[in-house]
């Protein structure tokens, strides 16, 4: 009988928590060891280009949470993405003959250092890093996601952004041919979003490249998106194609299809509701039917890290 090592066995191999905790203690482990060679040079983010690969030489992070993640069935399989289809199975049925690569992102706008990148040369001088962080959608359920991702501030600090760079403006390929959904006008295609010079230098936010020691499933948005944890969900662009730094506030895909429903911060907040729901309460995706709904915190949790972005704004008027 063929016995797999931990290290052996791929996430997506395995559905329950508490084996995927005893393979992140195991990882966890790992780069301690892999710590104690300090005069090693760093890596670099090397992503191999099939979705689900394993990722190599990701370091933990202090900014990741304790609560127990979601399976990998729940994260890869329980999606929002319009561009695979609106409803929440479609993205991982519709998005499998998706092909991230070759992939080119565009920076432009207001910055020393602009152009456009293959995606691997684009991800290379930053350190990949396991963040595992609770996320909240928009539509009341939340789970916890141990993404991999480079840190968002390294990147912009290395394009050099000008004095008249205020924001971040980010776009998703707009290809109808590969993204059937876009076929359908339910957005004003490519979905774009947006955050503020300072939102996206704040340490949490992050582009990940990976889901549970994987390379991203294209339903996640492969090879490359968006996460900024104290944000609802549809903040967290995937398939991003163009980062632009701007002056003015860019317009953003729900902003622009429901403004009085979605605004630009986005910021999770228990106590402005939604117009049609509260936002007080959320549903844990896999939790048993007969759990009762958690209070949503405010900032999802992160207030000690990103409500100072916030001082003197009107939350309730700038949602
Ligand atoms: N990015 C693009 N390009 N298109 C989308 O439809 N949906 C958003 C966001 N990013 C979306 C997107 C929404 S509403 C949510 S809740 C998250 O992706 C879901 O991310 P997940 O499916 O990886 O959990």
């Amino acid at each position: 009988m063929l016995i797999k090592k931990p290290a052996d066995i791929r996430p997506s191999e395995i559905t329950s928590e508490s084996n995927y905790f005893s393979r992140r203690n195991f990882m966890r482990a790992g780069s301690i060891v892999g710590a104690a060679a300090i005069a090693a040079p760093a890596l670099g983010a090397i992503v191999p280009a099939g979705s689900g690969e394993k990722l190599e030489g990701i370091r933990p992070s202090r900014l990741s949470t304790d609560e127990l993640p979601n399976t990998y069935e729940d994260v890869t399989t329980y999606n929002n993405y319009y561009e695979f289809g609106t409803g929440k199975a479609d993205p991982f049925r519709n998005a499998q003959d998706f092909e991230p690569r070759p992939w080119t992102i565009t920076v432009d706008g207001h910055a020393e250092k602009t152009g456009s990148f293959l995606f691997e040369d684009f991800i290379k001088p930053f350190d990949l890093e396991e963040r595992i962080y609770r996320m909240r959608c928009v539509e009341a359920w939340s789970m916890v996601i141990p993404w991999v991702g480079i840190s968002l501030a390294e990147v912009i600090k290395s394009f050099k952004p000008t004095s008249r760079a205020k924001y971040v403006a980010f776009e998703t390929l707009h290809d109808p041919v590969r993204m059937p959904g876009q076929s359908r006008r339910v957005l004003d295609w490519p979905y774009r979003e947006g955050l503020t010079i300072a939102e996206a230098t704040n340490p949490l936010a992050i582009l990940a490249v990976g889901v549970f020691g994987e390379a991203l499933p294209n339903q996640n948005g492969a090879p490359i998106r968006l996460v900024v944890p104290w944000k609802y969900g549809f903040k967290g662009i995937k398939g991003i194609v163009r980062m632009r730094f701007v002056e003015r506030q860019p317009k953003t895909s729900w902003e622009m299809a429901a403004p009085r429903e979605y605004g630009f911060y986005a910021n999770v907040n228990p106590n402005v509701d939604h117009p049609r729901w509260s936002q007080a309460r959320e549903r844990r995706i896999g939790a048993s039917v007969f759990a009762s709904k958690q209070p949503t915190q405010m900032f999802n949790g992160y207030a000690e890290h990103v409500a100072h972005l916030y001082d003197g704004l009107k939350l309730r008027r700038h949602y």
